[in-house]
């Protein structure tokens, strides 16, 4: 298992390239499942993830071939599996968005069940119950999800809570069912968009991208397309709070602002500016760190996935902020680590509160989840002295070859094998 070793203290300053988002190129690569044609993806970001989303696909029976650095070429015209075992799923969740493209083409699927994470238990009830409403049969046997159905019916279909991946599966399964689908309080993520623009590409027929109410018209067959992967707001705002917590100036290339509402308007808050260039973002060097509360909320509100990396950010700032985590009920893993830094953060329920002290202090801390790990590394590059921070495969889930970029900004850090 691999450490990052971690000498804090040096400010950042360059250029570094945001990647692909993550959340988007392993949903976009299911949907190469809805078509016998190749589908071709740029703009793929090199993380463990994609690699298991990629054995995922082949052991259905998936071509998948590199066509350059970021760029596989996918074709399903061979799927001869329809079932996502147990050792594949348990490493990364978002393998049940296999679910709907191969219960809408092929009329079967078994799926593990992806049991709880990190984070929290994370059911799938809303993937299955809008499927059924779609007019699959299915049933729990033995751990796994069992789906049949002949072909898909359009179906209204109303979401209790909003959810990516249930809006996902339910999305992709509607592009193929027969007559109209109506997804109501559908999750409005980017990532979501990302996936809607490259299905109309495919031949898809829906309407009300980017709102919370997606309509599809189901047609016999999409065909192959090829789609660039939008650029990661989750990488973009975790460097965001990288340049900040050093006092640094950097741009971050392809970064696309009008995906970081409410996150750029927090760091704004807090004393952070940010302003767009000709290539992306160029973070300002702070004057202050000011403290600002934070409540975690479904798309546009304040994304769940920055959490972590916004309270390192506060651990640091003038006065005290509060955290409210609204999406999952286990996400403050990064706290204990933080606060073996120095930090001061109490946590009661789903609320921290950060007290901001001067400075921290460098520490071996462990890597808990893909998030709480970078807010480890943006608590260490400000840290004074050396942080080693192990069980770096939490990191490398989800933020391409990161010890390499953040040394092209100047960073101390190195990579070790333990
Ligand atoms: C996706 C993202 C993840 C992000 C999360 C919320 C991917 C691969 N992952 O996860 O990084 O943190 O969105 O923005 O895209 N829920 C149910 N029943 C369900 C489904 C979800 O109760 O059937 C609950 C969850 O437990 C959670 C909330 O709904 O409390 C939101 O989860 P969801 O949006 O589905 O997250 P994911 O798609 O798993």
């Amino acid at each position: 298992m691999d450490s990052l070793i971690i000498h804090g203290g040096q400010p950042l300053r360059g250029q570094v390239k945001i990647s692909g988002a993550k959340n988007s190129a392993l949903k976009l690569m299911c949907a190469s499942l809805l078509t016998a044609e190749p589908l071709t993806l740029h703009n793929v970001p090199q993380l463990a993830d994609i690699t298991t989303m990629a054995s995922l696909l082949k052991q259905h029976g998936m071509e998948i071939s590199e066509s350059g650095e970021n760029s596989f070429k996918l074709r399903s015209n061979n799927i001869t599996n329809f079932t996502a075992p147990y050792e594949l799923v348990k490493q990364m969740r978002a393998s049940i968005i296999v679910l709907g493209p191969l219960l809408a083409r092929f009329g079967e699927a078994k799926i593990s069940l992806p049991g709880g994470c990190a984070i929290g238990t994370r059911p799938v009830d809303l993937h299955l119950s809008s499927l059924k409403k779609m007019g699959a049969e299915i049933d729990i046997i033995d751990g796994y999800v069992v789906a049949k159905a002949q072909r898909l019916k359009g179906a209204e279909i109303y979401f209790e809570k909003v959810s990516v991946g249930a809006t996902e599966n339910t999305l992709m399964a509607a592009t193929l069912a027969q007559g109209e689908t109506v997804l109501h309080n559908a999750a409005q993520e980017p990532e979501i968009s990302d996936l809607v623009e490259c299905l109309i590409k495919m031949g898809a027929k829906i309407d009300g991208i980017g709102t919370n109410r997606l309509t599809i018209q189901g047609v016999e067959k999409l065909h192959g397309a090829e789609h660039e992967v939008v650029a990661d707001r989750i990488e973009t705002g975790s460097f965001i709070a990288a340049a900040a917590i050093t006092g640094s100036e950097i741009e971050l290339l392809g970064a696309r602002a009008e995906h970081l509402g409410a996150v750029l308007h927090k760091f704004e808050e807090a004393g952070v500016h940010v302003e767009k260039t000709a290539n992306g973002l160029r973070v300002k060097k702070p004057r202050e760190i000011k403290a600002v509360d934070i409540t975690t909320e479904p798309y546009p509100g304040f994304p769940t996935d920055m959490q972590a990396q916004f309270m390192a950010l506060m651990t640091v700032a003038s006065g005290a902020s509060t955290f409210q985590e609204t999406i999952f009920e286990n996400r403050f893993m990064h706290v204990p680590e933080l606060v073996r830094m120095g930090a001061k953060i109490k946590t009661s329920g789903n609320t921290a509160i950060v007290t901001g002290v001067p400075g921290l202090r460098g520490a071996e801390v462990m890597a808990t989840d893909l998030r709480a790990s970078f807010s480890l590394v943006i608590a260490a590059l400000a840290a004074e002295g050396e942080t080693r921070i192990s069980r770096v495969y939490h990191i490398d889930r989800g933020y391409e070859k990161i010890a390499r970029r953040l040394q092209g900004l100047g960073a101390d850090i190195t990579r070790i094998k333990e």
